[in-house]
């Protein structure tokens, strides 16, 4: 037994990955963060001077810079294309506003997914996304969708970004969040949606380490069950 695979998925700013990370940690399984793939494509794609809307043009791109992952001393995931360290650059405005463009393009998703799939199969896996449970593993063991409503998740942004020193406007920020959700959740290819076996949890009022209890405790009931 190598490990379930567990697919967390939800809007923008939902707090996925924070759970996401901390429940891989615990059981010690591996944490893919497939936004930051998408975002890794957009830097790409801006850095270059290529549409936003050229899938070729990326899908070249992402050929000749591949995704990969590693680890800061601080334990904090790092991101790379081909060898440059893109970690901070893709947390950026620029990346954040664009990245919905990229992660509609048909052919953009089809390389990724491929990437998240082949990944997911070296064992005990964290996924967290918008199509995990509906596409990248629709055979995953345990499936969750995070939901928080706007104001929520626009405040914890807010603090996350205080805490970094980033000054930012409340309501812009708020506007940003409910325009992405807009343009992930009706988008033709693989939109942000749960998928029908999926646990839906409502995060609003719940801190962090309630949603990873609530989380790990379907996990343990899985595992054991094996
Ligand atoms: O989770 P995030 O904010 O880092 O994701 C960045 C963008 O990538 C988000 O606007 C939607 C897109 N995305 C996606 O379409 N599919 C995924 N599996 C993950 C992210």
């Amino acid at each position: 037994m190598t490990g379930i695979k567990i697919a967390i998925d939800g809007p923008a700013s939902s707090g996925k990955s924070t759970v996401a990370k901390i429940v891989a940690r615990d059981l010690d399984y591996i944490y893919l963060d497939t936004g930051a793939m998408y975002r890794s494509a957009t830097y790409l794609a801006l850095k270059n001077g290529v549409s936003l809307t050229d899938e070729k043009a990326i899908i070249k791109l992402l050929r000749e810079y591949p995704i990969s992952f590693g680890r800061r001393k601080d334990s904090q995931q790092m991101v790379f294309v081909g060898d440059v360290d893109i970690t901070d650059p893709i947390r950026g405005n620029e990346v954040t506003n664009n990245v919905s463009t990229v992660a509609a393009l048909p052919l953009v998703r089809q390389a990724l997914v491929e990437l998240q799939q082949q990944i997911a199969n070296q064992g005990g896996i964290v996924m967290d996304g918008r199509d995990i449970g509906t596409v990248v593993l629709p055979d995953a063991d345990l499936k969750i969708f995070m939901l928080a409503s706007v104001e929520e998740r626009a405040r914890r942004r807010y603090k996350e970004n205080l805490q970094k020193g980033i000054e930012t406007d409340f309501d812009t920020l708020k506007e940003e969040i409910a325009a992405r959700d807009y343009k992930d959740s009706h988008r033709k290819t693989s939109p942000l949606k749960p998928a029908e076996d999926a646990i839906t949890f409502d995060t609003t009022d719940v801190d962090i380490a309630g949603v990873v209890t609530f989380i790990e405790e379907r996990a343990q009931k899985i595992i054991d069950s094996l």
